[in-house]
């Protein structure tokens, strides 16, 4: 009997956009216990996905990452169920489902036309969106569920020891999104919307139009102003572009406010206790009881998925060159051809 194989995104060499390799004759996955095998729609592009292809040097803090070349790159995934393993509940073939699959452990192998998938990764997609925009939600939309709303667990990130705690968000607060074109940015900025904050988002200026007609109360482009100089008071800032120049931030909030660098930054301890800040990072962690609840709002319309651009997954080269240029507006997603 002949092995089933499948098309798929290998890496055999880290480096640039161009080690990312369509082979064919891969073989097809099959699922483990607990598990499913998902036929794949459309696959989401994100950061850890260049941090693997290029060998994991740029990524921050521990990941317990075992992975061996070669291999299959991605983690967020929309499509359809194909197979079920007979302990995975909640599934049936047939089912339309979306994922963020095993973050953060880097075996998400999501750039390929199956990918097996712990059933708890999963939710179902929401029916009134697209495979393209669904698989743009997982990563982006669990990294600002977790960091503004709910961490949905108790583990220390490797960024800090204490656990990462949301800072309260409603009506009189005041939220000022980093990057608030990106990604995990444009989900932020409206969850906090839908929370009853006031919301400003910070960006290049060609976004001003995309963040206010997604709700931002106010926009400030960075590359004319210095966000530092003209806002105070802060309830919180959720900065997702973070690293080095992180603590320009501290100056913003009022006391007791929080800073949320979604990218781990350096600070000085003494100003941010004398401040009285909260400086908290997480690492996002699959959930797809998460996902069934961002489902919602997502199927509502509440919350909606932008995408930047979309490519076909033999072209995920051409997207990771993309991605390098920058000034990403919402998601990059892979779509899946299904012949
Ligand atoms: N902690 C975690 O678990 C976690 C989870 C997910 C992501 N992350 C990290 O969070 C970061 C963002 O991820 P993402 O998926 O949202 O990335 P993304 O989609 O590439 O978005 C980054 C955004 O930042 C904007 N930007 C770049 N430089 C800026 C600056 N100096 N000031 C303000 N905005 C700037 C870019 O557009 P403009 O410059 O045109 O405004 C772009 O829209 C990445 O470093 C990623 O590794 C961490």
């Amino acid at each position: 009997m002949t092995t089933p194989t499948m098309r798929a995104i290998r890496l055999h060499e880290y480096g640039g956009p161009e080690v990312l390799r369509y082979d064919d004759g891969v073989p097809l996955p099959e699922p483990g216990p607990g598990e499913v095998l998902i036929r794949v729609h459309a696959v989401g592009v994100n950061p850890p996905d260049w941090y693997l292809r290029g060998g994991m040097t740029t990524m921050p803090g521990e990941t317990g990452s075992t992975v061996r070349l070669p291999v299959i790159p991605g983690t967020d995934v929309s499509g359809v169920v194909a197979a079920v393993a007979p302990d995975a509940h909640g599934f049936t073939v047939g089912d339309e489902v979306y994922g963020l699959l095993r973050f953060p452990s880097f075996d998400g192998h999501a750039y390929a036309e199956y990918v097996t998938a712990p059933a708890a990764d999963l939710a179902r997609k929401p029916p009134g969106i697209d495979h393209l925009h669904a698989a743009g939600a997982p990563m982006a939309g669990l990294t600002a569920w977790q960091f503004l709303i709910d961490p949905g667990h108790d583990r220390p990130s490797p960024f800090q020891e204490t656990p990462h705690r949301p800072a309260p968000l409603g009506p009189g607060t005041t939220v000022l999104v980093n990057g608030a074109a990106g990604g995990v940015g444009h989900l932020a900025v409206q969850l906090a919307k839908w929370r009853g904050a006031r919301v400003i988002a910070v960006a290049s200026g060609a976004h001003e139009a995309f963040l206010r007609d997604l709700g931002a109360d106010r926009f400030i482009d960075y590359t004319r102003a210095r966000p530092e100089d003209l806002v105070h008071d802060l309830d919180l800032v959720l900065d997702t572009v973070g690293g080095p120049h992180s603590g320009r931030f501290l100056s913003t909030l009022k006391p007791g406010g929080s800073l949320f660098p979604v990218f781990p930054g350096e600070f000085d301890a003494e100003e941010v206790a004398k401040r009285g800040i909260t400086v908290s990072t997480a690492q996002v962690r699959s959930s797809g009881a998460q996902l069934a609840e961002l489902a919602e709002l997502l199927d509502a319309g509440t919350i909606r998925v932008a995408l930047d651009s979309t490519y076909p997954l033999a072209e995920a080269r051409a997207a990771h060159e993309r991605a390098a240029r920058g000034h990403i507006q919402g998601k990059l997603v892979l779509t899946v051809p299904q012949d």
